[in-house]
């Protein structure tokens, strides 16, 4: 359960979001001839043949109008004109606490019901739908469809352009990480180990590691090279040279998605100077949002500043036209520039236009996660990266790009493992608004 906010503006904010979010569902079913949606939270998995369970979080489209990541078996049913009726899984149990409920704007505008089991509410008689992490069957038993991606894809399009309440729980949720980092970046400096860096994170972010909403990346060292590097060495490294801390955290729902890079003691000289780069490079990127323009041009405007910064700090000795029209720039930086953020770290239609059709990622850019044009209101990271990643750079060693390439300085930073720095920016209807606070 996230934190109670009392304030009376996000209360306010809320009850908005929360009319406009009825508006807009109204839209939909009539649209599609629907009487209504039912929103199943979804549960957690248990391990096989054992009673412990994976960590939960409820399903987005749920979260929507609830906000509530560890709702589990618990049901929403929306139907134009109505209130919303959500009945909570909450049975007479002495082995847990059942679930509460926050003191919260959203509690006022639906009718809730404290159910003893997790069987889904008789639906009226009418067109409707499920949605969630449900059998077809268990859908054809309430007379509903299951799934249909017509309602999914236009209910999708209903995220992607934040409302000014989840614009504020975004940067709520940055806020929180931000003190994590920043905590995390004291107990790298003085000398403690991944484990040391992710426990400080947490406290300082206040959060319990199940309620991450990612499992965050703490890579010192080579591990920085890993994207999404996944363990946490509890011995501290004989040589600090460098920390990547990609961590996040969920505030009423909302994620943050926030990478720092930190030079160590013993970091090679040339490795400060390309964090510094970078961090320009993702400055001048985050100038650029504004409404109308096309993220995938802001993707190849990144590979354009690398090739330049690879130039500038004599990793390659070509132009820079030359290191990103010889895949050299797509080696050392093998992600997207970012993606949307919301919900979801990897926030729903990111690759489809307004009307669903699909927008792929251009061929050499495969794992690019956001192809669309920015509109005001969406919620995007920005995160620029550079790393050291052999498998990646083994092609090169081989082709003719070589003789461009610095070997020497490239194997002098390959204990580094990489840099990504990245924040979380709300496009409005004159620019941006960076949410991620300074360090
Ligand atoms: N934390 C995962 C990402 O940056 O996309
Ligand atoms: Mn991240
Ligand atoms: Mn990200």
């Amino acid at each position: 359960m996230t934190g109670a906010d009392t304030s009376s503006s996000t209360a306010s904010l809320q009850r908005d979001h929360l009319v406009a979010l009825q508006q807009a569902y109204g839209d939909v079913l009539a649209q599609l001839g629907l009487d209504g949606v039912l929103l199943y939270s979804g549960h957690p998995r248990p391990h096989f043949a054992d009673d412990q369970e994976a960590s939960f979080a409820a399903f987005g489209h749920f979260m929507h109008w609830t906000g509530q990541a560890d709702l589990a078996r618990s049901w929403l049913l929306i139907r134009p004109g109505e209130r919303p009726r959500l009945k909570v899984h909450a049975p007479d149990d002495f082995w847990h606490l059942p679930a509460r409920l926050p003191d919260e704007a959203w509690m006022e505008a639906f009718e809730v019901e404290m159910g003893r089991d997790d069987a889904p509410p008789t639906l009226p008689a009418g067109r409707f739908a499920v949605l969630g992490d449900v059998s077809v069957a268990l859908a054809e038993s309430l007379g509903a469809t299951c799934n249909p991606t017509d309602l999914l894809g236009a209910l999708d399009e209903r995220r992607v352009r934040k409302s000014d309440y989840e614009i504020q729980c975004l940067r709520g949720a940055n806020q929180q990480a931000m003190a994590g980092h920043r905590a995390a970046r004291r107990t790298f400096l003085a000398g403690g180990a991944e484990l040391d860096v992710q426990l400080a994170y947490l406290g300082a972010s206040r959060q319990r590691e199940t309620a991450l909403p990612y499992a965050s990346i703490v890579g010192v060292n080579a591990h920085g090279g890993v994207l999404h590097y996944q363990h946490y060495d509890a011995v501290p490294p004989a040589r600090q040279r460098s920390l990547l801390l990609d961590a996040g955290h969920r505030y009423r729902g909302y994620c943050a998605d926030i990478t720092r890079t930190w030079a160590g003691p013993d970091a090679d000289p040339a490795f400060a100077p390309l964090i510094q780069g970078l961090r320009a490079l993702q400055i001048r990127l985050v100038e650029a949002l504004a409404p109308g323009v096309d993220y995938v041009g802001l993707h190849q405007r990144l590979h354009q500043g690398l090739g330049q910064l690879l130039a500038d700090q004599g990793l390659v000795h070509c132009s820079p036209e030359a290191a990103v029209a010889q895949g050299i720039t797509r080696a050392f930086c093998p992600h997207g520039l970012g993606h949307s953020l919301g919900l979801q770290v990897h926030d729903v239609a990111g690759r489809v236009d307004g009307a669903g059709r699909p927008l792929p990622p251009p061929e050499t850019d495969p794992a690019l996660r956001l192809t669309r044009e920015l509109e005001a209101g969406m919620v995007v990271t920005m995160e620029p990266g550079l790393y050291v990643i052999p498998m990646l750079l083994a092609p090169l060693r081989e082709g003719t790009a070589s003789r461009d390439i610095d070997w020497p300085l490239v194997n002098r930073l390959a204990d580094h493992g990489g840099i990504r720095i990245e924040d979380n920016v709300a496009i409005n209807s004159t620019g941006h608004d960076n949410l991620t606070p300074p360090e």
